[in-house]
């Protein structure tokens, strides 16, 4: 059954925190908890196109993330890899366009190649966009525009000039930022996109989000008097 809500948010982003204390706390290596949080990416999406929300961004990979054991950070990309790679497609079949934002360069060779292939292959559709952060860093984001309104040989900027050059060029800004784990932080997500988003920090380990607290999250977002910045 789906409840009705009145107004949901365009775009969400995630910040899929509390992967590593779910295993933890069940006596299991972390990347159990990676695993189970791919699991909460895929009801999470399948929600969003229950709900018809038409961007969803998910912070899968920080540009501080680097700073991991080997171990956890192959783990993380062997996860990305099998998910990618899955022969029954679920962004095929649904017709959801994927791309990323962050720099894949460091990203393993076949990795990289999987997921601009399958970019290319969704990049028509427009039900849903599912947009992966990997190797994203906020700061990182706005540096490179920076550099690449100089390099257009630019010497005076607007905002716009770099809204326009960021990652999410192709996308509005979030509506919408989520991060679980009870953690109240942004770490270096989309600092500058999340100027006027609506905020929510849930108490659940990503492992076990599912559409129960997806819906609670829009109810709850369905609520804030969005104002940015004027008066109503
Ligand atoms: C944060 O939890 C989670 C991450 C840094 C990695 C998230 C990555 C995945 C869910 C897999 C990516 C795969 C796909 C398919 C996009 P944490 O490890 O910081 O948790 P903790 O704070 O409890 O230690």
């Amino acid at each position: 059954m789906t409840i009705k809500i009145k107004k949901v948010p365009t775009h969400i982003a995630i910040i899929m925190d509390g992967n590593g204390r779910w295993a933890t706390k069940r006596g299991l290596p972390r990347n159990l908890g990676h695993k189970e949080g791919v699991n909460a990416i895929e009801r999470t999406i399948l929600a969003c196109l229950k709900y018809g929300i038409k961007y969803c961004t998910f912070f899968a990979f920080s540009t501080e993330n680097w700073k991991r054991s080997k171990e956890e950070i192959e783990g993380i990309f062997n996860l990305l890899r099998e998910y990618i790679k899955k022969d029954d497609n679920s962004f095929i079949k649904n017709k959801i366009k994927l791309t990323h934002i962050g720099v894949i360069e460091p990203f393993p060779e076949d990795l990289k190649k999987e997921l601009l292939q399958l970019e290319k292959q969704t990049k028509d559709f427009d039900k849903l966009i599912v947009n992966l952060a990997i190797n994203y860093g906020g700061r990182d984001d706005i540096t490179r525009a920076v550099n690449s309104l100089i390099n257009k040989g630019y010497k005076i900027i607007t905002e716009k000039d770099i809204l326009n050059e960021l990652d999410t060029k192709t996308m509005p800004e979030p509506d919408f930022v989520i991060r679980t784990s009870g953690e109240m932080r942004l770490s270096n997500f989309l600092l500058y996109q999340m100027a006027y988003s609506e905020l929510y920090f849930p108490k659940v380990y990503w492992p076990d989000f599912n559409e129960k607290y997806f819906l609670k999250a829009l109810k709850i977002y369905e609520k804030r008097n969005r104002r940015f910045g004027g008066v109503n």
